[in-house]
């Protein structure tokens, strides 16, 4: 079973690429750049991700990201999430990024695209993994902060193919958005959302409705609202789902209770996913494992996860027949 799971081809579809930034690369970029972290050693970081909630995990991602400065910083940062990719037979990823989180530091948007896409174009020939990239939108900014992010990503369209929504979810409902999302949708982006991670189905349906994704990241508290549900697998809409990140963040309290395997059973279209992995304790492989021991998956079940992280992709339709 371990050997199916690490050996298929996978695509990873719900991916923070800031949440790549490992202990051992976070004291390298501090040094390197002049910094002093708030952390003695490697261990004495990890031992600080005990995380109550999505905000406590937020405050120390947020402050991870300050050692990020410099292209080479990003490429570095980037570059080292494909490697872990190509040994995982992960061979197409879509991954977030946070330009807001960058730009307030004084951070240009050129120099943290340049970084990221310069790795991606290293690792599609180094590596033969793909990637492509979705601009992802801080829910706890206004929305004028946002349209701002969303003006960049119209100037670099040739290097994003989709908008996101993420950071802190409750009291930032889809509905303080629907100008953004407007906007995006007729420049010709794919549309995302987190929703109902920490919020309710109505977050979910807010953005299936008012913001017209097609994918929702997470969608756990879609299971509240069954009219929601029905919906939801009408469209065959995609849930990108992410079992660690829920344990950590105490989404979950067990693997077990995690809601990957009554949504199968309901029909709806689910895939697995890391979230931030140097955060969460585990990769893609990793994710996969613990789904498979809570739920003893069977092969048949494993593959439609992996079938269903290429067709929920943004790959061409031709591109997608090759993995289905
Ligand atoms: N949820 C919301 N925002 C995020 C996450 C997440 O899991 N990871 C990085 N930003
Ligand atoms: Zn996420």
């Amino acid at each position: 079973m371990q050997n199916l799971i690490e050996k298929m081809p996978k695509a990873e579809l719900h991916l923070h690429i800031e949440g790549t930034l490992e202990p051992e690369l976070m004291f390298d970029l501090a040094k390197r750049n002049g910094l002093s972290l708030p952390y003695d050693s490697v261990d004495d970081i990890r031992a600080a991700y005990d995380f109550q909630d999505l905000q406590s995990f937020l405050d120390v991602y947020y402050q991870g990201m300050a050692v990020l400065q410099t292209e080479q910083d990003f490429f570095d940062l980037t570059f080292h999430y494909l490697q872990r990719c190509a040994d995982q037979n992960i061979v197409y990823v879509e991954m977030f990024f946070d330009p807001q989180a960058h730009l307030s530091r004084g951070i240009a948007f050129e120099t943290v695209l340049k970084g990221i896409i310069r790795a991606m174009q290293q690792a599609k020939t180094d590596l033969q993994v793909e990637s492509q990239l979705i601009l992802s939108i801080l829910r706890h900014l206004d929305e004028d902060d946002g349209l701002k992010a969303l003006d960049l990503a119209i100037a670099y369209q040739d290097y994003i193919v989709g908008i996101g929504l993420d950071s802190s979810e409750r009291n930032n409902p889809p509905e303080k958005f629907r100008s953004l999302y407007q906007k995006a949708r007729q420049a010709g982006f794919r549309l995302v959302a987190h929703a109902g991670e920490e919020g309710d189905a109505s977050y979910v349906r807010g953005a299936v409705e008012v913001l017209r994704v097609e994918r929702i990241d997470h969608g756990n508290n879609a299971l509240q609202d069954m009219k929601l549900v029905a919906k939801l697998r009408e469209m065959q809409m995609p849930l990108t789902l992410c079992p660690l990140s829920n344990l950590k963040l105490k989404v979950v309290e067990k693997v077990s209770e995690h809601p990957l395997l009554k949504m199968m059973n309901l029909g709806l279209k689910v895939t697995v996913n890391s979230d931030d992995p140097a955060y969460f304790d585990g990769y893609l492989v990793e994710n996969f494992t613990a789904v498979q021991e809570a739920f003893q998956l069977k092969p048949n079940q494993l593959i439609e996860l992996a079938k269903n992280s290429f067709e929920a992709s943004f790959l061409p339709q031709e591109r997608k027949a090759h993995y289905l």
